[in-house]
């Protein structure tokens, strides 16, 4: 009987085999200890600190690769620092990918002073200008966080950031902090100079962390996210050696661990393996390639499409760039868009190797000259789905996949 199984389902579940509380593993948490980032945070308490005193603090930029701590260590001196200085403070937090046009960040700094504005409709002038007085009327230090600040620039341009980088002169009541934090590392040099000077004033940088640093991280957390036991001895070891390779990406190592403690959890094993983790790595790396083919300009896909129906066509035949040429061409034709130059269809090649989602291996023809031999290096299946993802892309090119499957 259905009902009974669903019962035994639903009765199997109820409480959990192996956490105490999940929660803690998830990337939004901000834990109450953040093990080897003392020397960050010190550093920037002690850059923010005047503020306590009605000084406004210098400006600060923050950079570091991915999972380094920087989101999650401004949030935590932000959250201490407010809590110290009983409302003489007002920090606010944007996270500039979510809010990603200069009008949504400067809507939402206007809502932190108590003047929310609608959604669309005024100029970004205006939005700043009932910013500025909402803060004049609040008389206090406002420290605004700006989180993925790349995102906003490349979207939007850079003006935003120029205003609130000298905001103060135009202020008499208030002053403007700004904390701009990046994971890319060259966009000090994309910024105009006179807001790199401006946002730059003090300079954080977040190293990777070590394998064993990882590691500690981890095993924090996991004291009191699991159960006692039920991680296998090498579970942290490796989640923390895996993501260290990745440049030390914290977030990886916990995102491993969470998803291999589901996998553990769904099958009811009552134990964490590192054959969990090895099978959560690479769903996580399917997951990755099928974002990364999702959001791939146009061309970039059809020339992904080209190989793709050239290895089912013949899984045997040796793929050269001038085959994929003639393929992407005729493709182009067929759903009607115009092509680019096969000098840029050899680039995009290229960069494809090099992010790992085609192989190519240079072969010589003897007096013929050399060409590339490609192959895909991801599963057909996550290319699949990365291109469906995208659905006006999809319907274009799935009459052309049908005829194959
Ligand atoms: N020292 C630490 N102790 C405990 N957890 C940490 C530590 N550093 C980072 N984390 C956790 O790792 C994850 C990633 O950290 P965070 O979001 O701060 O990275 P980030 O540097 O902002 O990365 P990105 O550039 O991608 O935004 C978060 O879940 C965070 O809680
Ligand atoms: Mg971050």
């Amino acid at each position: 009987m259905v009902e009974d199984r669903l019962e035994e389902i639903f009765n199997s579940f109820k409480s959990s085999q192996i956490y105490i509380n999940r929660e803690i593993l998830l990337p939004d948490y901000v834990p109450d200890e953040l093990p080897h980032r003392d020397k960050q945070i010190i550093e920037l308490a002690t850059i923010l600190a005047p503020a306590l005193s009605g000084s406004k603090p210098p400006n600060v930029f923050i950079y570091g690769l991915t999972g380094t701590g920087k989101t999650a260590v401004t949030k935590y001196v932000l959250r201490r620092l407010s809590k110290k200085a009983g409302g003489r403070v007002l920090a606010a937090y944007v996270n500039c990918r979510s809010s990603n046009t200069n009008y949504r960040v400067l809507a939402e700094l206007s809502s932190a002073v108590g003047r929310p504005v609608p959604f669309t409709g005024l100029s970004t002038a205006e939005v700043l200008r009932r910013f500025v007085q909402g803060l004049e009327k609040q008389g206090r230090i406002m420290m605004a966080v700006l989180d993925e600040v790349d995102w906003l620039v490349k979207s939007s341009g850079d003006s935003v950031l120029y205003h609130l980088t000298r905001l103060n002169s135009e202020l008499t009541r208030s002053r403007l902090s700004v904390i701009g934090i990046t994971n890319d590392l060259r966009f000090m040099e994309y910024i105009d100079p006179r807001i790199k000077s401006g946002l730059g004033e003090e300079e954080l940088v977040f190293p990777p962390y070590t394998n064993k640093e990882l590691e500690d991280i981890l095993r924090k957390r996991a004291e009191l996210a699991f159960k006692p036991g039920v991680l296998e001895e090498g579970v942290i070891p490796l989640c923390a050696a895996i993501a260290a390779k990745q440049n030390g990406d914290c977030r990886l190592a916990l995102d491993l661990l969470l998803k291999a403690a589901d996998i553990a959890e769904r099958e009811r094993v009552g134990k964490v393996t590192e054959d969990h983790v090895r099978r959560a790595q690479r769903e996580l790396e399917k997951n990755l390639i099928v974002d990364a083919v999702k959001t791939m300009p146009l061309h970039v896909k059809l020339i992904l499409v080209s190989v793709y129906l050239l290895e089912k066509s013949d899984s045997l035949k040796n793929i050269t760039t001038g085959e994929i040429y003639n393929s992407y061409r005729e493709i182009c034709k067929k759903i009607g868009v115009g092509e680019v130059t096969q000098r840029r269809v050899s680039e995009i090649l290229s960069e494809l190797d090099m992010l790992g989602i085609i192989n190519a291996r240079v072969v010589s023809l003897g007096r013929y000259g050399r060409t590339k031999i490609i192959k895909l290096a991801v599963s057909e299946k996550s290319l699949v789905e990365g291109l469906k993802s995208d659905p006006s892309f999809y319907s274009l090119i799935d009459p052309l996949l049908n005829m194959l499957s």
